[in-house]
């Protein structure tokens, strides 16, 4: 069975779900002659299948092999990416298919955007963050020294192809961290996924279960509405930043080799912990982030050799304004809203309930905070 998720806005796109997706691919590329696809080392046999069918539907297919994860998301595999663009004639009406993770899909979408200043590109994500976030809703980008995402631009899809059946290939960890996109989903719209989670947390985690596959529907109904409202972030689409303030601040000090799920799942019982002090979250709602996350093998707590470097970076956090720090914070779930400066006594508490720094041994203290 295949199914459709329709992404409003400027550009309206399909998203489809289902198995063994390739033929879907031709009516996407519309009257593109050049597909290029960029796909990540460990994609080679699927890019290969995919040239396949392509040429054999009268494309004139290239594959395009990018570095894996971040080492994709840099001017230098950009650059590569134009050379054989220009070297191969690529024009306006042709195409670009990104197939792999979500920094494959953000490094293809870049490269569309800006090769003759945007063409088609189709996304293929091969991970589940890349079918419930990144590659949906048109944010692409590359990384620079200055930090990551800072080079970027909105680019929709003209088409996203989730193909369920490689969810079965993905590693088991790489699975649960992107179930915690999945849980921000059910937070901050949907709580149907809270309870679904919750019945089976094992069937959650099981790449053939009817639940992994609704769970993936809902999450992609959820960021659709939200982007096909706010597609430049003006409003609704920094909703999806829950949980992330402190996730980037985490990734950051950790040089980016903590997984991105991770830290979102930290970042999110951060969040509902200063929901409580700010709004008032139901306490009940704040151990459900805990456990829910803990069930799904999360990490609900992070050690830190410095909480002032957490609440510093927080403070330059690209979606901040000026020097105030801003959250999104829960009032009720599915009910979040933007909270501005919420007072560094109170980002301190809530912080002080996830981060705990390393025992020192000679005081004996514990407690010791860095505030
Ligand atoms: N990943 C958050 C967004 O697409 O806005």
């Amino acid at each position: 069975m295949t199914s459709r998720i329709r992404v409003g806005g400027p550009a309206p796109y399909d998203v489809v779900v289902g198995h063994e997706l390739i033929a879907e691919l031709p009516a996407f590329l519309a009257d593109a002659q050049r597909v290029a696809i960029v796909h990540q080392p460990t994609l080679r046999s699927a890019a290969q299948a995919m040239y396949e069918s392509l040429r054999s539907h009268g494309f004139q297919a290239h594959t395009l092999e990018i570095p894996d994860a971040e080492q994709a998301k840099s001017i230098k595999v950009a650059r590569f990416c134009w050379d054989v663009l220009g070297r191969s004639g690529f024009t306006r009406s042709d195409a670009i298919i990104g197939l792999g993770g979500g920094a494959t899909t953000d490094l293809a979408g870049f490269v569309a955007a800006t090769w003759l200043r945007g063409v088609r590109v189709v996304q293929v994500p091969t991970t589940l963050l890349g079918m419930v976030d990144a590659a949906i809703g048109g944010k692409t980008g590359i990384n620079t020294g200055a930090g990551k995402n800072l080079v970027g631009a909105f680019h929709p899809p003209a088409g996203v192809i989730v193909d369920l059946a490689t969810l079965s290939t993905l590693p088991s960890e790489e699975l649960a961290a992107g179930m915690a996109e999945v849980v921000k989903c059910g937070f901050i719209s949907d709580p149907e996924i809270l309870s679904l989670i919750e019945q089976d947390p094992a069937a959650a985690l099981d790449p053939q279960s009817a639940t992994l596959r609704e769970l993936i529907e809902r999450s992609i109904a959820v960021k659709a509405y939200v982007v096909s409202e706010d597609l430049r972030e003006s409003g609704l689409r920094e909703m999806l930043n829950y949980g992330h303030t402190l996730a980037h601040a985490i990734e950051k000090q950790q040089n980016y080799t903590w997984r991105h799920g991770h830290a979102v799942s930290v970042g999110m019982v951060f969040a509902a912990e200063l929901s409580r002090m700010v709004t008032g979250l139901d306490p009940a709602r704040v151990r459900q982030h805990r456990t829910l996350l803990e069930k799904l093998g999360l990490p609900t707590s992070y050690q830190t050799s410095s909480r002032h470097e957490l609440v510093e970076s927080m403070r330059m956090d690209k979606k901040a304004r000026g020097n105030k720090m801003r959250f999104v914070v829960l009032k009720e779930a599915g009910a979040p809203i933007v909270v501005d400066d919420p007072g560094i006594e109170l980002v301190y508490s809530a912080l002080n309930t996830v981060a705990y720094e390393p025992a020192r041994a000679s005081s004996g203290d514990e407690s010791q905070g860095d505030q």
